[in-house]
């Protein structure tokens, strides 16, 4: 009971298929523009504006009670907020700010780059979705924020293209860590 509808929302937009650069099926093919692509970016983004929706704790009972759980959700709360303030931009709901976007892309780097520090305890709450897969296969898990802290590093917010155009890389380290490391429902 402790996912949210919002949640599920989030999970499965983080599970679409982005369309890769070549190879593939033709469908994947036709959708390799970079119009197109953007699109993608723009749906994953919906996917995340759901999440961003959902108004505080909405499943109560669900809180974690455990600090050091607590905090590594607030962690990752973080940079919800903050990709989901680019993702604003991307998708053009808000007007372009190069100023913030680039700030809350060094927000994300920075949170990134206490993953590891947060995580590396093996806590656990009722509350919590972490895998145990984290400490079996931590040195993995660290790579994964590695990838993330890159590509929040490598956004490049000169321009509402640039933006764009390291936003969907950088979703998609959110999406390949998740798939491994947190629970689907
Ligand atoms: C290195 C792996 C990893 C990366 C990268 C990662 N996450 Fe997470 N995320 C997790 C894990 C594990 C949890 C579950 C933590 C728990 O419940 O104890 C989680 C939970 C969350 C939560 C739920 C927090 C809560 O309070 O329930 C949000 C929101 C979230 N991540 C957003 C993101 C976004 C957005 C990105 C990319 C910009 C991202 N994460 C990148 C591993 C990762």
């Amino acid at each position: 009971m402790r996912n949210s509808s919002a949640k599920r929302l989030f999970n499965r937009f983080l599970r679409v298929k982005l369309p890769r650069q070549s190879g593939g099926d033709s469908h994947v093919k036709t959708v390799a523009t970079p119009r197109s692509a953007r699109s993608a970016g723009l749906f994953l983004a919906l996917g995340l504006l759901c999440l961003g929706a959902a108004p505080g704790p909405v499943h109560a009972e669900g809180e974690a009670t455990n600090p050091a759980v607590r905090e590594r959700m607030a962690l990752m709360k973080d940079i919800g907020r903050n990709l989901k303030s680019i993702a604003d931009m991307v998708q053009q709901k808000v007007p372009f700010d190069s100023h913030a976007a680039q700030a809350a892309a060094g927000t994300i780097a920075t949170d990134a780059g206490r993953i590891h520090t947060l995580f590396r305890p093996q806590e656990s709450d009722p509350a919590s979705e972490a895998l145990p897969a984290i400490w079996e296969k931590w040195d993995d898990f660290v790579a994964h924020a590695d990838k993330l802290a890159s590509a929040a590093q490598a956004i490049d917010a000169t321009s509402a293209e640039t933006l764009a155009a390291g936003f969907r890389p950088m979703a998609g380290t959110c999406k390949s860590c998740h798939d491994n490391y947190r629970m689907d429902d």
